[in-house]
């Protein structure tokens, strides 16, 4: 079989370690896929900065567009971010060309995800982004595909680990707000513009697409109620452990008898709890279906960590997996219904 010629927009904290993790991971996913699978193209914003990467042989585009419409590529790696251009049109190309895309950017699924599966189902084209949810845990697949069988009634959960970890830094060594913000940020978690992770957005981004993997629903992130966590103190979380509580920012979509509530929100979690003892940069997804339920917890930010779930995609890609991008056809995603919110309290 042909070699798989990836293009990668993006070489930040993502990017970088999914170029070396293909370096590092050829000959496996060779093997298992019967294709060599090798960065041809790439496009990022400064071409001078050393990255510690050998891109000797691959041909450098100044703008991500320019390479999904006409880059000598297999599938476009989008790793760039944004809810706007050049990420939206340059994965927008790379689709109505009938290249499959593999992307990491919940902002840009949020947004525009319906018309950019809607793009994928015309050209036949993949949309794939395991790694836009829960960084390296599974979640996606495990929705779309493994736990199809079951009618979903609730998926909650840690979504963002820049929270997770400023959270669990403030309570446990009794740290700044600042400092553990500045830190996730050193780390590589945080978003390029991090009032996303604190404010909450960025667990509604990820909450809308599951909401949709889970009842079929179309994307809706302006259904969603959201509340972040830049207003907490560390007296804040020092009351909540004396009455025996962790404050956790949780996501959570539930069927109810009005629709499908969203929400996002600091929670009070009783301590024992196992979600209350979920730390740092780590996710934790909750799914409660009528035949299964299940949690997975796993590494939820970080290069390697979202490297991996990228990966798993470009290895869907070349072994030429299919199937809607939220799991049925655009047309049958029926529209989120708008619930009435709860603003709610406690655990
Ligand atoms: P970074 O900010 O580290 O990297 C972004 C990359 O995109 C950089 O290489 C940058 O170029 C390039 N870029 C940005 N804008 C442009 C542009 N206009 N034209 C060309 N290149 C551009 O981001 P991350 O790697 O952290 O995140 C990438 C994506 O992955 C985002 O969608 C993010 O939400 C998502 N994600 C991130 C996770 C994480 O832990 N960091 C986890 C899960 C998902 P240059 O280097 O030259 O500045
Ligand atoms: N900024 C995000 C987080 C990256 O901290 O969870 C992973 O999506």
């Amino acid at each position: 079989m042909s070699e798989l010629k990836v293009g990668l927009a993006g070489l930040g904290t993502v990017g970088a370690a999914v170029f070396r993790m293909l370096e590092r991971r050829a000959g496996e996913l060779e093997a298992r896929t019967g294709r060599a699978v090798k960065v041809t193209a790439v496009a990022a914003r400064d071409r001078s900065r050393d990255r510690g990467l050998d891109l000797s042989s691959v041909t450098w585009f100044e703008d991500p567009v320019a390479l999904a419409r006409e880059g000598d590529i297999d599938v476009l790696v989008e790793l760039m971010g944004g809810d706007g251009d050049p990420a939206k049109a340059a994965v927008a190309a790379a689709l109505d060309r009938g290249i499959p895309v593999v992307t990491a950017n919940k902002a840009l699924l949020a947004k525009s995800g319906v018309d950019l599966a809607r793009r994928a189902e015309a050209s036949g084209a993949g949309l794939h982004f395991e790694a836009a949810v829960a960084g390296g845990i599974p979640i996606v697949k495990t929705l779309r595909e493994a736990l199809a069988g079951n009618a979903i009634e609730r998926v909650s959960g840690i979504l963002n680990g820049t929270c997770n970890y400023i959270l669990t830094r403030m309570a446990d060594e009794k740290l700044s707000f600042h400092v553990c913000l500045t830190e996730a940020q050193r780390l590589g978690y945080a978003e390029a513009d991090p009032t996303f992770d604190i404010d909450g957005f960025d667990t509604a981004h990820k909450l809308a697409i599951l909401t949709s993997l889970a009842f079929g629903t179309q994307v809706d992130a302006e259904a969603i109620y959201v509340e972040g966590i830049r207003q907490l103190t560390l007296a804040d979380l020092e009351a909540a452990d004396d009455l025996g509580y962790r404050v956790k920012l949780l996501g959570v979509a539930v069927k109810t008898d009005t629709g499908i509530e969203q929400r996002v929100h600091p929670t009070m979690v009783p301590k024992h709890w196992p979600i209350a003892q979920v730390s740092g940069v780590t996710n934790a997804v909750a799914v409660d279906g009528d035949a299964v339920t299940l949690t997975l917890v796993g590494p939820g930010a970080g290069g390697d960590a979202t490297a991996s779930a990228v990966v798993g995609d470009i290895f869907d890609v070349a072994r030429g997996a299919k199937g809607y991008a939220f799991g049925l056809p655009v047309e049958r995603l029926a529209k989120a219904e708008r619930a009435a919110m709860q603003r709610h309290e406690g655990g």
